[in-house]
């Protein structure tokens, strides 16, 4: 092939390729719609133990029975003790010299995460199906099968902060390392 039909060949492709790309570019691009307020309500749930984004009501192990022996027992049964590994949500002790089993009472941290928690994933086959009424009552129901609270103690985003987990300082604050 000759120099010239070389060079001819070589900036026909180039035409093309630009071309093309100069074709795509000018696509509008398809982003979906914008999505709305109401639409992010519920998917912006995020409570953390500092108490904000927490939402009004408030509520007792009393009164969060009724709510975990209809909606809860199921899967966790009758007082926390489970109905497979996953499923136990009382007991367990972080020193045992055996494998620690890790719980709602042994392992998390704050008891904001436990309302944080249940109000996005629980029920397990129903999740956001309950009131923030019912999360308040069935959280202070959980930590109160775990000894922390007892059965009059009104949770509400305030108190939820105030009580103390047995393993909150179990944990090394490493949020600083990139
Ligand atoms: C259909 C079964 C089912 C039902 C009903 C259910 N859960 Fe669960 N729950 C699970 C499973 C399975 C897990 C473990 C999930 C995992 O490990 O990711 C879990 C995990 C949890 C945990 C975290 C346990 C831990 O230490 O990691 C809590 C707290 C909890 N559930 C509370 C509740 C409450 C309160 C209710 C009732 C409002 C409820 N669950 C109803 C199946 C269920």
């Amino acid at each position: 092939m000759s120099m010239f039909k070389k060079a001819l060949t070589c900036s026909f492709l180039a035409a093309v390729f630009f071309s093309s790309i100069l074709a795509n570019s000018q696509e509008t691009v398809r982003l979906g719609t914008p999505v709305t307020e109401d639409q992010l309500e519920n998917f912006d749930l995020v409570a953390p133990p500092d108490g904000s984004g927490f939402p009004t009501g408030s509520g007792t192990a009393r009164q969060g029975k009724a709510v975990y022996d209809t909606k809860c027992a199921v899967c966790h049964a009758a007082n926390g003790e489970g109905t497979s590994d996953a499923t136990i949500i009382v007991g367990g002790d972080m020193h045992s010299a055996e494998s620690p089993l890790r719980t709602v009472g042994s392992f998390w941290p704050y008891a904001s995460t436990v309302f944080d928690f249940v109000r996005r994933a629980m029920p397990a086959d129903a999740p956001k199906s309950l009131s923030n009424t019912e999360v308040y009552q069935v959280t202070a129901y959980v930590l109160y099968l775990n000894g922390l609270i007892d059965e009059n103690t009104v949770l509400n985003s305030e108190t939820l902060q105030t009580i103390e987990m047995p393993n909150a300082n179990g944990f090394i604050d490493r949020s600083h390392i990139q």
